[in-house]
């Protein structure tokens, strides 16, 4: 794994603000399992596209080869989309290239986001 492409993200000094909806901090730390395939910098895309700026952009809108699959699911990331993904990544997206079993724990779920959410700065 190469920390590096996702490390310099994390220590931006804005993301230690407490967000409202979740614990910023902590997402980051549960976002360490998805940094093995996202990177957080912005055109940066690793076994997936880069999640920067990925709150509110539309599906497969990255510069990445996302699949028919993703292309076709054509929502907007939002906090409700994200969390129905994130659930059940392979159920939410029938025949999706990522092959992740999901995170299941709210908590967890809504501090990943709460992290994702800064990601325009
Ligand atoms: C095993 C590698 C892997 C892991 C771990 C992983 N992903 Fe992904 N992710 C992918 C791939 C590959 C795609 C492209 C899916 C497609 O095009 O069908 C993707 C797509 C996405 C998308 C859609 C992006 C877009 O441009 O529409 C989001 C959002 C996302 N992942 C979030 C996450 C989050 C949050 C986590 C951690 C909880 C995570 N992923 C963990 C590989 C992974």
């Amino acid at each position: 794994m190469q920390e590096s492409r996702f490390a310099p993200g994390f220590l931006l000094g804005g993301w230690l603000a407490a967000a409202a909806a979740g614990d910023v901090a902590a997402g980051k730390t549960i976002f360490q399992c998805c940094g093995f395939c996202h990177s957080v910098t912005k055109d940066n895309n690793g076994i997936g596209p880069s999640l920067w700026g990925v709150v509110g952009r539309k599906t497969a809108s990255a510069s990445y080869p996302s699949s028919a699959s993703m292309q076709k699911y054509g929502v907007t990331w939002n906090e409700q989309s994200l969390n129905a993904f994130r659930r059940a990544p392979m159920r939410a997206v029938e025949g999706t290239k990522m092959t992740y079993a999901g995170l299941t724990n709210s908590v967890d779920h809504a501090n990943v986001i709460a992290c994702l959410q800064k990601l325009h700065e």
